[in-house]
């Protein structure tokens, strides 16, 4: 029997209730309770894992078109029910309504993206140094994928992982954050009530900690993607050589932003708060280095102090506030110490400051760390939160140096005038996404997503390339 007041987890087509269960609370508020979501235990991640194989060979050998019509018709229902996702996702996430409710379209975008993808797996027919031997390669499915998510972006991540998924064949074990379960939930109850067939779409929510090993070593989980913290993927990634698994992972950043003195001040302005702060800063692809031209510095930073004091921290069900809480209380802690760190390490720190609302949630007014260098801690590790240092340098060698001095390279940004430094920038950033005079954070869901150096490890996600990930090629011989 489901107890009913618990969100179960779908298990070879079945909701599952479980012992423990997380209690997921809005951030703006810590009294609004959202819904209690049953953790899975070791047994029940083994039989989604066993559902998700046994599936495995009917999803992977029905038409293309059956695949197509599911995604289409998961696109459509979220884009119907965008308005309550949106409540729901900025209710368990924190980020304003309009991130909230853009990010729910941008999943259903996705899916709609991968209806038509499912329709266009190709092949090759190449000519045999040998004569009479025809030779192809097709792309199949890998198998059973473990999916495993952060709780920044609660639907569009998953969105961006199960559909190439689901859509080139793959069954699911789908693992989302247990800060926020409840969006993750939604998507896979869309998805199953679109009509996926059981087995396919598995949901397990619970702590990363049991689940994530439990997908990693489970032989029958051929692949697994995940986006979060470095520290974790970096223990996935060992535990996944050992096994011989493909791997996809997705990690921190530590963004650079970079303001040249032929810049045009609003845009600057504009895109820095914007990559800086937006979602409160709770994005890999986030701003959290500007580095400024010492031409341009001192006229740039009182502008964006200026216009980052302006920005209205609250909740984020008010249509006039631009920055939600953080979203959680350990999350908040983590900033807060960080930028006690940066005042420790001599820096002017702006902002910062713990707000205290009526309502009892984790609010703290954006912070700009003035007079960093590239060498500090704060300007090394990723703080996850709405906290940027700025860094001065002389000239154009002086921020390509800045940008590139990190062990992350996910997102780069310039913003300039020039076409040369433009240029310059796009060939010499160490980053898998560059941006000119747009924020770093912010991406088109139809392109590849990824990075280099600490960010990321394997094939990209998103758009075509996704398919590398989720297919595997296979070459074949054949004479008469
Ligand atoms: C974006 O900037 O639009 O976890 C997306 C993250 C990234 C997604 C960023 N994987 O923040």
């Amino acid at each position: 029997m489901v107890n009913s007041a618990v969100h179960p987890n779908l298990i070879d087509g079945n909701w599952v209730a479980s012992n423990d269960f997380s209690v997921n609370a809005n951030p703006a508020d810590q009294t609004d309770i959202i819904g209690k979501f049953a953790r899975a235990d070791a047994g029940q991640v083994a039989s989604a894992i066993h559902a998700a194989d046994a599936a495995a060979f009917a999803w992977a050998n029905v038409s293309p078109q059956v695949r197509s019509d599911l995604l289409e018709n998961v696109a459509q229902r979220l884009l119907e029910e965008c308005a309550k996702l949106g409540q729901l996702l900025a209710r368990e996430e924190g980020k304003s309504l309009a991130e909230a409710t853009g990010e729910v379209i941008r999943a259903a975008q996705i899916f709609r993206f991968f209806a038509g993808e499912a329709l266009r797996i190709t092949g090759d027919s190449i000519a045999s140094v040998r004569a009479g031997v025809d030779v192809q390669v097709n792309r199949e499915p890998v198998g059973v994928v473990g999916i495993i998510t952060p709780w920044n972006f609660p639907i569009a991540i998953p969105a961006w992982k199960i559909a190439p998924a689901l859509a080139f064949g793959n069954t699911v074990v789908f693992k989302p954050a247990d800060l926020t379960p409840a969006s993750a939930h939604a998507l896979v109850e869309i998805i199953h009530e679109a009509g996926c067939p059981s087995g396919v779409m598995n949901l397990i929510m619970g702590r990363g900690s049991l689940i994530g090993d439990l997908l990693v070593d489970h032989p029958k989980v051929a692949a697994i993607t995940f986006t979060g913290s470095a520290p974790v993927g970096r223990t996935l990634a060992v535990r996944a050589a050992t096994h011989m698994k493909k791997l996809q992972l997705e990690m921190g950043g530590k963004n650079p932003m970079v303001i040249m003195d032929d810049a045009d001040l609003d845009t600057a302005v504009n895109v820095t708060l914007n990559g800086a702060f937006l979602s409160t800063g709770q994005r890999c692809t986030a701003s959290s280095r500007i580095i400024v031209h010492e031409a341009i510095h001192d006229t740039f930073v009182e502008r964006l102090s200026k216009e980052m004091r302006a920005l209205k921290v609250g909740n984020p069900l008010d249509e006039t506030v631009d920055i939600g809480p953080v979203a959680s209380e350990q999350q908040l802690a983590t900033n807060l110490r960080y930028i006690k760190l940066a005042k420790e390490e001599g820096l002017d720190v702006i902002g910062g400051e713990k707000i205290e609302l009526d309502a009892s949630g984790f609010f703290q007014a954006p912070a700009l760390f003035i007079g960093s260098t590239t060498d500090m801690t704060t300007s090394q590790e990723e703080i996850f939160g709405p906290c940027a240092s700025v860094i001065k340098v002389k000239d154009f060698e002086q921020a390509l140096a800045a940008a590139n001095d990190t062990e992350f390279g996910l997102s780069a940004g310039i913003c300039t005038q020039g076409l040369r430094h433009a240029r310059a920038f796009k060939r010499g950033v160490k980053a898998g996404m560059v941006m000119v005079n747009l924020p770093t954070a912010g991406v088109d869901y139809h392109v590849p997503f990824g990075g280099t150096k600490g960010s990321s490890l394997g094939s990209r996600e998103q758009g075509r390339y996704a398919v590398e990930f989720y297919t595997t090629v296979k070459t074949s011989y054949e004479a008469d």
